[in-house]
């Protein structure tokens, strides 16, 4: 059957910048390569697109943190992320970042676009500003206590306890997450993208390009008004400028989806193609595949962006669930937040590969990652049942029957067909992107082709009739190979090394119409091995070492620390001190009343709090630093006039430190 050769434009979300790649995010860059290849194999014009998403308050604040520019930290990113993606055999044909020229044009072009459309107005907008870091703080920025059943510890836009949402300045005790100070509320002019103006359009459009339960999701939003779309933020921000409006940036949610044309952009400048060929043609598909957590950006603003600026719509977005491992959320203390290269230093990407096409289908329920079924899928399935095939097949061939195919048996060339005759259901799953179908489709055929296979003896049958164990071989290597040609979108090393081994290039979906017979059959390379145990327990454990380091001591504030300038740090007077007493404080569980001796002649008092890890009798007479000029601070128990130094494990341990023997109490610590 002729099909039509389809044009076909396919993203996946553009990945954070600030963040390494994750087993999570592969949930949705395997899909979207499966199913692109699984495009390029049966002969359409396919592009996967993809970039780094560079922009945003976050990755400004953690290049400031670790004093670099923010272009040095994407620039580190993108090649950590492409270095990851090439590992995992994810194979875009473009993937570039938000922040660079042709975004930027994009994104002052459909700027201008709405605003020419009277799309965007501009209002005035309370918000937290914290006048220490001097910036906006964006949701995740602010911490305090909901303001409807009052958890502490919350976020700027929504209670995880509740899950209430709620504006940022509504908090209670809010705090600043960088600096720990109390944010004030200041106000701002901002632009904001209408799209009440779009409701018919939008109304129509969800339902035709969504699954039915994700539209009616979204169509909730309409029994009111829409609201209008935050666009804007204030410097300092790390984004484009809006033109116009100067000390405004546009938001990462705008220039972030415009990243997918620019992308396609500079594919099409590298060979010599047109954009609006790609994009605009009414022929041509276009396909966003995202997580669940971002559908309104991709189904509501992008749309309404793309309509009221004068581009093609989507044709679809394919929305997928969330990954767990056994059963729960990812987690770092458990060791399954695994990023995508702590597997790669244990494992073989083509077990996840292989895995994730055996649970995927096309709905948008989460999808679980069990590490003992992991296991036993790769060890039964893939190499047990499908992988064995051959290798048993390929190495009896070679040691008694000279490494040459003949022709297929009855029986075997039956079983030959039967799995060529699921050509058009596999494909079709693949098609609707239901990959768990299309494995099993393969799983079942392996079984049958098994069964003959032990039916027939070989091993047996080579002693007495070896033309006929070849026949029986070759009927067992002609089916391996039309399963590979099932597999091959989502084993593409795999398949080409499968090709190799029959001295055959690369394969398209085409090639299931030959056969293999009177040929030589090459030496069997390692193709796929069983899964140990113990590399899995590995990679837990490693994933369990990248913790991010302990929480520093202040309520609300994260990992993120303030950078102080040499200034600030040069004020601080250090010296030895000596321990004269340490006691154990009435009344506190973690006070110890320390007096130190900083070589002055007036001990100085000071509380500090490692009651649970030293015993006072231990640090009598030691050598300590103390902070000697800070403010002496009133507690329950007396002046606390300093501190002493101690260092935090991020397992929670405590150690005071100090300096080496023949250092004097007062001496000054740089
Ligand atoms: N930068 C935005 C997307 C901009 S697209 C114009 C973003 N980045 S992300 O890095 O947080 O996520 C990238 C994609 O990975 C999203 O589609 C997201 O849903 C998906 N996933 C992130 N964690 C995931 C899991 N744990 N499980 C499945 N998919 C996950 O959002
Ligand atoms: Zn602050």
């Amino acid at each position: 059957m002729l099909q039509k050769k389809r044009r076909i434009v396919a993203t996946s979300a553009l990945p954070y910048a600030n963040g390494d790649i994750h087993i999570g995010h592969l949930v949705e860059y395997l899909q979207t390569d499966f199913w692109t290849r699984f495009q390029k194999m049966r002969g359409h014009e396919c592009l996967y697109i993809c970039a780094d998403d560079t922009h945003g308050t976050p990755i400004m604040v953690r290049s400031r943190n670790e004093g670099i520019t923010p272009e040095e930290l994407i620039a580190r990113s993108f090649a950590l992320h492409s270095k990851d993606f090439e590992d995992f055999q994810i194979a875009f044909d473009h993937y570039g970042s938000t922040n660079c020229r042709e975004n930027r044009e994009l994104s002052e072009r459909i700027f201008k676009a709405m605003r020419e459309a009277g799309s965007v107005t501009a209002r005035v907008q309370p918000q937290l500003y914290c006048e220490k870091d001097s910036m906006f703080l964006p949701d995740r920025f602010v911490k305090g206590d909901c303001p409807q059943c009052g958890a502490q510890g919350q976020y700027g836009d929504s209670c995880d306890i509740c899950s209430a949402t709620y504006a940022a300045e509504d908090l209670k005790n809010p705090v600043c997450t960088l600096c720990g100070s109390t944010p004030i509320t200041r106000e701002s002019e901002h632009l904001y993208f209408e799209l009440e103006p779009q409701r018919d359009f939008l109304r129509e459009w969800i339902p035709a390009h969504t699954a039915p339960e994700i539209a009616n999701k979204l169509l909730e939003w309409f029994d009111e008004p829409l609201r209008g779309w935050c666009i804007s933020r204030d410097a300092p921000y790390f984004g484009f400028e809006i033109p116009d409006y100067p000390g405004k940036f546009f938001y990462v949610w705008l220039d972030a989806p415009i990243g997918y044309m620019a992308s396609l952009t500079c594919w099409c400048e590298e060979h010599g193609e047109s954009f609006d060929q790609w994009w605009q043609n009414p022929a041509a598909e276009l396909y966003h595949f995202i997580g669940k957590d971002i559908v309104r950006f991709h189904s509501l603003f992008w749309p309404a962006m793309l309509k009221t600026a004068g581009f093609k719509t989507p044709d679809r977005v394919f929305v997928h669930g969330f990954l767990t491992v056994n059963g729960e959320k990812m987690s770092k203390s458990k060791g399954t937040f695994i990023k995508a290269r702590t597997y790669l230093n244990h494992l073989d990407p083509q077990d996840l590969r292989f895995y994730y096409a055996c649970k995927l289908n096309s709905g948008a329920d989460d999808m679980d990652l069990n590490l003992d079924d992991f296991i036993g899928r790769v060890n039964s399935d893939l190499v047990g049942k499908i992988t064995n095939l051959a290798s048993r097949g390929v190495q009896m061939l070679h040691k008694q029957l000279d490494g040459r195919c003949g022709q297929m048996d009855a029986e075997g060339r039956a079983l030959c067909e039967k799995a060529r005759a699921r050509a058009d259901a596999v494909a079709a799953h693949y098609e609707a992107r239901d990959f768990n179908r299309a494995m099993i489709e393969v799983r079942t055929l392996a079984d049958c082709a098994n069964q003959y296979f032990d039916g027939q003896s070989p091993w047996l049958l080579v002693k007495t009739d070896p033309e006929a164990a070849r026949s029986v071989m070759t009927s067992i290597l002609n089916i391996f190979r039309v399963l590979t040609i099932y597999l091959k979108p989502v084993l593409p090393d795999y398949a080409d090394k499968v090709a190799r081994l029959f001295n055959e290039s690369s394969y398209c979906w085409s090639d299931l119409h030959t056969n293999i017979e009177d040929a030589a059959v090459n030496h069997y390379t390692y193709l796929a091995k069983r899964v140990d145990k113990e590399a899995v327990d590995k990679m837990i454990a490693e994933s369990r070492e990248n913790k991010q380091p302990a929480q520093p001591a202040t309520p609300g504030i994260e990992s993120v620390r303030e950078v102080i300038d040499f200034e600030t740090f040069s004020k601080m007077d250090l010296r030895v001190a000596k321990v004269i007493s340490a006691e154990v404080v009435e009344g506190a569980d973690k006070l110890l009343r320390v007096m130190l001796d900083i070589g002055d002649g007036r001990p100085r008092q000071v509380f500090a709090g490692i009651k649970k890890h030293y015993d006072p009798a231990a640090l009598n007479g030691r050598q300590v630093v103390m902070v000697a000029n800070l403010a002496p601070r009133k507690m329950r128990f007396g002046l606390s006039e300093g501190m002493i130094l101690a260092a935090g494990n991020p397992d929670g341990g405590l150690f005071v430190v100090s300096p080496d023997q023949g250092a004097l109490p007062g001496a000054g610590v740089r």
